[in-house]
């Protein structure tokens, strides 16, 4: 089968041919039609996201969507022939082995829409869910405008909140639609600072995606209110100095299951929630993909037709 895989950490990735995973007596093998792109692909190519795996060539890609293949003989829940989404080990081939985090696909989507919905719609939903947004809450969503900001947009926004995003002039209006109440430019001035200015009175929580920098995020911290929330999916929050402020800090690593895949996907479904794809490839072009989107041009998902 074809394959976008890498030879060691640090390896460019390259497209390979290698043998059809077997599926194990609980595995199913999906013929994958797209695969889905996250950051974390790229920071595991480069080596600086370590996987516990260190069996080379290292197919890369975790989200996807296909039709079943095959199946072990003791899964029930999935049978050859159906059109399934989710995570899975090695997303960026013809066939891989999913995860248990797996789910039919829903009648009204596409194969490249449902790529590209696992991490970043789930990762979104448990951002908001931690945050515990409820409605009237005023948060900022840092990193707005990416795959995973976009749903944590309308998720703030679907939980009654007023969202602040962060969005360059060019995807103002994309923001709006999705439900930003108020756009901060964070290529103008520092968002904290437009942030105060236009709640002086401080925020309910901060949404963050893009603040590596632990010193960063302490920076945008400053917006939130007594009482509010930071959570942020780069590990740069410190709770304990954040607790001394009474605010909580969440470093979040997110989790998902099958059950969370079918509650977001119903929502897409039903039109109330809506993914915005920015750039469709074909695998053969996946590692260039990979490369703009860690040089931080993507605008929403990157989605590798298989
Ligand atoms: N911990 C976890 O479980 C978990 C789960 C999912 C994702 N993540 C991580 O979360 C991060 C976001 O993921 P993603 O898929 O949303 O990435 P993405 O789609 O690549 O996000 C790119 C977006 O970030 C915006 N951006 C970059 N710098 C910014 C800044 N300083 N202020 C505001 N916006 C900025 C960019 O807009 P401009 O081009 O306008 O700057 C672009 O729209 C990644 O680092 C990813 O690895 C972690």
């Amino acid at each position: 089968m074809r394959a976008i895989a890498i030879s060691g950490f640090g390896q460019e990735p390259e497209l390979m041919t290698l043998p059809i995973p077997a599926p194990g007596p609980d595995d199913v093998l999906v013929r994958l039609h797209a695969a889905g792109l996250n950051p974390i692909d790229w920071k595991i190519a480069d080596g600086s996201f370590r996987t516990s795996t260190e069996d080379f060539p290292l197919v890369l890609g975790i989200d996807g969507a296909g039709v079943v293949d095959k199946v072990g003989p003791a899964v029930t829940a999935f049978r050859p022939g159906d059109e399934v989404y989710g995570q899975f080990r090695g997303s960026y081939a013809d066939y891989a082995l999913a995860t248990p985090v797996l789910a039919p696909m829903p009648k009204g989507m596409i194969f490249s829409q449902a790529a590209a919905v696992p991490i970043a719609t789930t990762t979104a939903y448990n951002m908001v869910e931690t945050a515990k947004v409820v409605p009237g809450q005023i948060v900022l969503v840092s990193g707005a405008t990416g795959g995973v900001g976009q749903q944590a947009v309308q998720f703030a926004v679907g939980a009654g909140a007023t969202v602040i995003a962060t969005a360059t002039a060019d995807m103002a209006e994309h923001m709006r639609r999705l439900g930003a109440a108020e756009l901060v430019d964070h290529t103008l001035r520092p968002v904290a600072e437009q942030v105060l200015a236009l709640h002086p009175g401080g925020i309910d929580a901060v949404l963050d995606l893009v603040s590596a920098d632990p010193v960063a995020l302490t920076e945008l911290a400053q917006t939130v209110r007594p009482g509010g929330t930071v959570v942020t999916t780069l590990f740069s929050a410190d709770p304990e100095a954040l607790a001394a402020r009474e605010i909580v800090g969440v470093n979040l690593n997110n989790k998902a299951g099958a059950e969370l895949l079918t509650l977001v996907a119903d929502l897409i479904d039903a039109g109330k929630l809506l993914v915005r794809i920015d750039n469709l490839v074909s695998l053969r072009d996946a590692p260039s993909a990979l490369d703009r989107n860690k040089a931080g041009l993507s605008r929403g998902k990157t989605v590798i037709e298989i």
